[in-house]
């Protein structure tokens, strides 16, 4: 007797971002079987060159659309019927949104609404949506036995987190007004190849390189629970085929560090001196902590972390330098704008 494999047709919104991206190469070479369409509308985050090794895949599509458009999403459902949507399209930077908060409600909110709309509107089997431990706030510093579980409250501190949260919220009235059958997963920080050089590792792996100061907001101390991007994909996989509708999941690796602590390690890899290492003014309403349980996901569906930080960030760290010209277009362009507005009148606070 032969066994056919499911086939489905997935949308992936935001896919041409750091961790979308990642997710469609994640899944065009587990499943590939699946269609695979990203819906991404290219903001200054979003880049098509990233996507340049599956172009000619006759399982991809590209569709350049904004997900607030609801008659270019509902046009593409129609001619899509998708089985599954994913739904990572995000403004994603915490200082981007203290300083213009409003573009974040339009993409993490009404965005999410529309993509739903659609799901409702011609049926889906899943919409997962991809979220933040940011939603649970911070943990204090003095209090390492604690962890966000999926029953910890939300309780948000940046316009950011404040737009996940409430884009969460939606997703799971949706599940119980409407019935639509939907998952959450709430990841701790990602890195790994594609990660965009406005943010923490990227950032001081482009200044480390270039000898520039390595900007380090306070004294440091913040805590963030890092994980390999391909680890978070492979939990939406396994998510998406084998959660429970109506659950959140909470994805993390038990690896906390400090910001110094890493920006030390990339100096120290990249044989590169910590007297660049800048302290300068510090972010407004900061988190303190982030430390996922990852307890029901692991019991519930057999996720772990396969990749050490020790491997992944010499992994990372190694794609940056072999992909230089990737990131190296990205901060001549526009992006050098933004440094300039945001690093320019930072206040040194010191210079270790
Ligand atoms: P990113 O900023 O690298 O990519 C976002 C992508 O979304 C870009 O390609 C952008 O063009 C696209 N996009 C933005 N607005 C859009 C719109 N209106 N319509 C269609 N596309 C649009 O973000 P990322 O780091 O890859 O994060 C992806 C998702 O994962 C986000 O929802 C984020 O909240 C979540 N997340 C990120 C992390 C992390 O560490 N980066 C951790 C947990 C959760
Ligand atoms: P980021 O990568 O922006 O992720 P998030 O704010 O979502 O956790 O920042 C990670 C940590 O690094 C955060 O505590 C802020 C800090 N940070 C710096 O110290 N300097 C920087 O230039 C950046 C971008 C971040």
């Amino acid at each position: 007797m032969i066994t056919y494999l499911p086939t489905y047709n997935i949308f992936v919104t935001g896919g041409a971002g750091f961790i979308g991206s990642n997710f469609i190469f994640y899944m065009l070479d587990k499943h590939p079987e699946y269609r695979i369409v990203c819906i991404d509308k290219l903001t200054y985050a979003g880049n098509l060159s990233t996507l340049a090794a599956v172009m000619d895949n006759p399982n991809f599509r590209f569709c350049k659309v904004d997900i607030c458009d609801r008659k270019a999403v509902y046009e593409l459902f129609e001619e899509e019927h998708p089985d599954i949507v994913v739904n990572f399209a995000a403004e994603s930077h915490v200082d981007r949104s203290i300083e213009n908060p409003e573009v974040f409600l339009d993409t993490n909110i009404k965005g999410t609404a529309v993509m739903m709309d659609a799901c409702r509107k011609y049926g889906i089997q899943r919409y997962h949506q991809v979220s933040t431990d940011e939603v649970y706030g911070d943990l204090p510093l003095d209090r390492p036995d604690l962890f966000f579980t999926e029953e910890t409250p939300i309780h948000t501190s940046s316009p950011y987190s404040s737009s996940k949260a409430a884009a969460d919220l939606l997703v799971l009235a949706y599940h119980r007004t409407y019935g639509l059958p939907v998952t959450i997963s709430r990841c701790s920080n990602n890195y790994g190849p594609y990660h965009f050089p406005e943010k923490l590792i990227p950032l001081m792996i482009a200044n480390a390189l270039a000898d520039k100061p390595l900007p380090v907001y306070g004294e440091g101390l913040n805590v963030r629970d890092w994980l390999y991007v391909e680890d978070h994909c492979k939990a939406i996989d396994l998510i998406i085929h084998k959660g429970r509708v109506g659950e959140v999941y909470n994805v993390g690796g038990h690896n906390e560090k400090t910001n110094i602590e890493i920006v030390k390690i990339i100096c120290k890899e990249l044989g590169k001196p910590e007297s660049l290492i800048t302290h300068v003014e510090d972010r407004k309403g900061h988190d303190m902590r982030y430390a996922i349980d990852p307890e029901k996901i692991s019991s519930e569906l057999g996720w772990y972390p396969e990749t050490r930080f020790e491997d992944g960030i010499k992994k990372t760290i190694k794609w940056y330098l072999e992909n230089r010209q990737w990131w190296e277009t990205i901060i001549s362009g526009e992006y050098q704008k933004y440094y300039e507005k945001m690093y320019g009148d930072r206040e040194q606070i010191n210079k270790k």
